[in-house]
């Protein structure tokens, strides 16, 4: 033994991993230092945090609650399932979401501790340390903290404001050597609110297929798309480059404490059959799946969830999206870029016309100190000077809140 491991041997010195030191979510890094308090004499409304089940207006679908008593009550979901999810769970997910185009079966999917599961299975099955990683800017924290963690070097491509947020392929592009293991998109987006039309999609596939880039497609929001958009799942317009999608119950069905998202391996030629395949499988048995009652219940979740269900969500939610619209673009200083899915949207602030606002971390501080409103900074997604809303509140509540916007932008206004 080594003089340092016997001295370390003498007392209690327990250090942290690497691992663990390189582990962070860069929401904490900006958010933990905002040490503003709000105003005490303003009811606290925060537009912060992406949970649906926040203000309870989203309801969830009889058929969840239904399908889990139904377990519960059975008996025959208390043990451990396969480290990839139960077979018959597997497949109600490859029944309800195959597609002529982009077809999946059971051994297509890998079941997993919510989406944040799926994604980090994802990037750790396909990026080694050294490696880098392209993701997108403004985007989901997340995948830079995945990235971080396993050592694995993050490169960020563009998503452009002006052309509703669409990736910016020739700089996406550029960033791609020979150590970019994959390429993360996500659609729709958080936190942009965006929704990817079919050709911008093909242009970007196309840039995968000249570079041979395997893909990561986060479409946890899929389906949650405004009147005029549509959402295309990325597998399905491409024959040859290799998709991992991921998605989940979090969003769609409205239960992201539940925690069960999926893999979906679409792999048409068999790139992913050589090691891909059995590397995911090896990832799952370091949690060995979501719970069993939640994988149990999926097929009537999945399948007796009617789609009044799914349009009331989206209704609800466009009509939100309206609403921040319409008040936000008529307040001074602030750019709304119109959602057109998802819960979010992402206002630009125009620091040039505020007197004492010189950049977003200063504005949610402000914001949250006079008015008790909470947003986060786009600093955060590394998109500084603007500043993402959350629109699943009421809309009384989010009136509410837009009104005190407007009066804290024209108090501050040049
Ligand atoms: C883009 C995106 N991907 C993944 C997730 C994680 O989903 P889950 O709650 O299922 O882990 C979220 C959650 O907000 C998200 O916004």
């Amino acid at each position: 033994m080594s003089a340092h491991n016997c001295n370390s041997r003498q007392s209690w010195k327990v250090s942290a991993s690497i691992v663990a030191k390189r582990t962070s979510n860069p929401i904490r890094a900006i958010v933990d230092h905002i040490k503003v308090k709000p105003n005490v004499h303003k009811s606290v409304i925060s537009l912060a945090l992406g949970d649906p089940t926040l203000f309870g207006n989203f309801k969830i679908h009889q058929s969840c609650t239904d399908a889990i008593i139904k377990q519960l009550n059975s008996f025959q979901s208390n043990g451990y399932p396969p480290s990839t999810g139960y077979q018959h769970a597997r497949q109600a997910v490859a029944d309800k979401f195959t597609l002529p185009e982009a077809p999946v079966t059971a051994q297509d999917i890998i079941l997993a501790s919510g989406c944040s599961g799926a994604l980090d299975m994802c990037i750790a099955v396909l990026c080694n340390e050294g490696d880098n990683i392209l993701l997108p800017r403004p985007g989901f924290s997340l995948y830079q903290t995945c990235a971080d963690s396993k050592g694995v070097e993050v490169r960020y491509y563009d998503l452009l404001p002006e052309n509703n947020w669409e990736m910016d392929l020739k700089q996406l592009e550029s960033l791609i050597d020979d150590r970019t293991a994959t390429v993360v998109m996500n659609n729709p987006s958080n936190p942009c609110g965006s929704v990817f039309s079919k050709q911008h999609l093909l242009d970007f596939l196309a840039v995968c297929e000249r570079n041979h880039l395997p893909v990561i497609a986060d479409e946890i929001y899929c389906d949650l798309v405004f009147s005029g958009n549509t959402f295309y799942p990325l597998a399905s317009l491409t024959q040859t480059v290799p998709v991992l999608a991921v998605g989940g119950l979090a969003k769609k069905y409205l239960v992201p404490g539940w925690r069960l998202g999926w893999i979906f391996i679409h792999d048409r030629n068999d790139i992913f059959a050589a090691e891909v395949r059995d590397g995911l499988n090896s990832l799952s048995q370091l949690i060995l799946g979501p719970n069993s009652l939640i994988q149990a219940a999926l097929r009537d979740i999945l399948h007796n969830t009617e789609d009044s269900f799914y349009d009331d969500t989206r209704v609800q939610l466009e009509a939100n999206a309206k609403l921040s619209t319409e008040i936000l673009s008529r307040v001074p200083g602030l750019r709304v870029i119109v959602p057109q899915g998802a819960m979010y949207v992402m206002i630009g602030i125009d620091v040039a016309q505020f007197k004492d606002i010189p950049n977003d971390i200063v504005f949610t501080e402000k914001l949250l100190g006079e008015e008790s409103v909470m947003c986060l900074p786009g600093s955060v997604f590394k998109c500084p000077n603007f500043i993402r809303i959350v629109f699943t509140a009421p809309p009384e509540v989010l009136e509410d809140a837009y009104n005190r916007m407007a009066e804290f932008c024209v108090r501050h206004h040049i």
